[in-house]
């Protein structure tokens, strides 16, 4: 087999075989088939596509392009969930013990943020001590023990994903369907869950801008884990504007906890209760979303939820007092109200320009070797749909540098538009879909 025939078949529209799919990722994972034969085939993929048997095959040749874990040796049903990336989506920070609570057990691999979007990582490094570089043993032990823990992306996992993903990028080859469902599925099949939940988000904010495309994209990943032997569901849900109120690490970690003592934000709130009701549906833990729902309602009422939060980080060599402390958290020097310089209704936030707001004041890396600031980010006190008088409050800046702030600041007010209309607000939950759909 060559690959040079192999590209030539693509760029032709003709069909890839599972050997020569598995022939091109197996090559390419060992340094045998060169980044410039690679680019050709991706770009000719990007023009052609995949169909559904080629995007399958894809798949399983990249999630076994490295370890697979085994998660046997926990017992019971383990359910994984995965977010395509947004802006203050400290998602997996509250659903996670939630969940858990429940008696349903999430073996979770996180990863940290890059660009715009934050990731659970560097949120959990704002309690001191906090370890995500745990060995296999100790995550199997942590998950079998109290029901949960989140562990930093290994290098092994899916090797083949990681190497044509950075081709991809510098190769204006990332944004098709089929490379990235594969994309992500990999890593996930790669992660051992026997059921996954995935947040496909959609909007400014996320990485799919038009709706159409969350869902697609949806189908696509759910139809990939189905046919992998994994119980499948997508929840797709909005990205233009920031999740809840908080924009940056340690002031997401306040978020999560916040909502796991049951007064968090509406939106986010509502996206921890539907993402877990899915997540116990698919462990059969209960037999409507009705049912399930009310498990969840329960735990955060009774304070098993944040109890259960609080063993994850003293598990994982974190300090658990600053749980029921988050005032212990790291803190910004300054933090300084953004004033509305118009009245009207708060009619469209550029979502991915809040995250940057963040990025610039040191809460995100612009490599991925940057240092970040926990401390820094932002509280929006107004959101989309909401009225706001000239001179009142928008949001509160935190920052630790006078300059960057400025700089943060002036692009944060040209994020927001605001209308003398309300405008229309489309639903927060667009849609889920089933395994069976
Ligand atoms: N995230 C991934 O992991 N892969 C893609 O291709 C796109 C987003």
């Amino acid at each position: 087999m060559r690959m040079y025939d192999l590209i030539m078949k693509k760029r032709n529209g003709d069909t890839l075989s599972k050997e020569e799919i598995e022939f091109m990722v197996n090559g390419f994972t060992r340094g045998e088939i060169p980044d410039y034969q690679m680019s050709a085939m991706m770009m000719a993929v990007y023009f052609q596509g995949m169909n559904e048997e080629e995007t399958l095959y894809l798949t399983m040749a990249m999630a076994h392009s490295g370890d697979m874990l085994d998660l046997s040796g926990i017992s019971g049903v383990k359910v994984d969930k995965h977010s395509t990336g947004g802006v203050g989506d400290k998602t997996s920070l509250a659903l996670t013990p939630m969940v858990a609570a429940c008696g349903v057990k999430v073996a979770k691999m996180s990863g940290r943020g890059l660009g715009h979007t934050g990731g659970t990582i560097d949120k959990l490094e704002s309690f001191p001590g906090f370890s995500t570089e745990i060995d296999e043993q100790t995550f199997l032990d942590n998950v079998n023990r109290i029901g949960m823990a989140i562990m930093g992306q290994t290098a092994d996992l899916a090797p083949a994903d990681k190497k044509l993903y950075a081709l991809r990028d510098v190769t204006a080859t990332v944004d098709n369907m089929s490379l990235i469902a594969s994309s992500i599925m990999s890593k996930k099949l790669a992660s051992g869950a026997d059921a996954i939940v995935l947040d496909v988000k959609t909007g400014s904010g996320a990485f799919m801008k038009k709706e159409a495309d969350a869902f697609a994209l949806a189908q696509e990943m759910t139809k990939l884990g189905n046919n992998a032997g994994r119980k499948t569901y997508a929840v797709i849900s909005d990205m233009d504007q920031p999740l809840g109120a908080a924009v940056g690490n340690a002031l997401e970690v306040k978020e999560a906890i916040d909502t796991l003592q049951g007064h968090g934000p509406k939106d986010f709130t509502e996206l921890c209760l539907t993402l877990g009701s899915y997540m116990l549906l698919a462990a059969g833990a209960a037999n409507t979303c009705e049912e399930a729902r009310e498990q969840l309602i329960q735990a955060v009422e009774r304070g098993d939820a944040l109890a259960k939060f609080a063993e994850f980080v003293e598990a994982q060599g974190g300090d658990k007092t600053v749980v029921f402390h988050p005032e212990k958290l790291p803190r910004a020097a300054i933090a300084e109200e953004i004033l509305s310089e118009q009245e009207g209704y708060v009619s469209h936030i550029q979502c991915d320009e809040i995250g940057i707001c963040s990025l610039i004041l040191g809460g995100g890396r612009e490599t991925k070797d940057s240092e970040i600031d926990l401390s820094v980010g932002l509280l929006l006190r107004k959101k989309k749909g909401d009225f706001v008088k000239k001179g009142e409050c928008l949001a509160v800046i935190y920052a630790n540098d006078r300059e960057k702030l400025e700089i943060a600041k002036k692009r944060f007010l040209k994020a927001y538009t605001i209308t003398k209309e309300m405008g229309e607000i489309p639903p927060f939950i667009k849609g889920v879909i089933l395994p069976q759909s």
